[in-house]
């Protein structure tokens, strides 16, 4: 078996009596665990909890916590906590969104970016805040927003280039 449908059985496993009401909590571990809601995991815990995928795909879509494609190498969290928002990151999402053309969850068909909204990362006084795999950008506006993207891009670009 393949490491990700082994993953998915080990903490599907961890439920012993699961019902539906276990749903979301399990769709949690299997992105904690690899990182996205693989589609394989879907099947497994329909026939786990007796419920019809479109039910689970349902949930997946709802909440934007979720994932359904692996990250990308620039994992974008925007957050959307209060002060976030009263200092525009409304904006912030919308040029992540227009400039790389994918919605929260998605990943860009390169693989270079994915996209997360999150609530308050505990930096309200930089706010509007972004992060990217782990790094913060503080007091981020949509013009330097479109910059960072641009500078990753061509900072993937050259070690691509290296690496050949
Ligand atoms: S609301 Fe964004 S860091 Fe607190």
């Amino acid at each position: 078996m393949d490491p990700i449908n082994e993953t998915i059985d080990r903490v599907l496993a961890g439920y012993k009596t699961a019902e539906r009401s276990d749903l979301i909590p399990i769709l949690q571990d299997i992105q904690d665990s690899i990182g996205y809601v693989h589609k394989d995991a879907v099947s497994k815990i329909g026939t786990k909890l007796n419920l019809p995928p479109s039910k689970i795909f349902g949930v997946l879509t709802f909440y934007n916590q979720f994932r359904t494609e692996p990250p990308g190498r620039y994992h974008i969290m925007v957050c959307r906590g209060t002060a976030c928002h009263v200092k525009g990151s409304e904006k912030i999402l919308k040029t992540v969104q227009n400039t790389l053309k994918i919605e929260p969850g998605q990943t860009t068909r390169d693989g270079l970016f994915s996209l997360e909204i999150v609530a308050c990362v505990g930096a309200c006084g930089l706010s509007p805040v972004i992060n990217i795999s782990g790094e913060f950008y503080a007091r981020v506006t949509p013009d330097s927003v479109r910059e960072i993207l641009k500078t990753l891009k061509s900072e993937a670009k050259e070690e691509a280039k290296r690496d050949v």
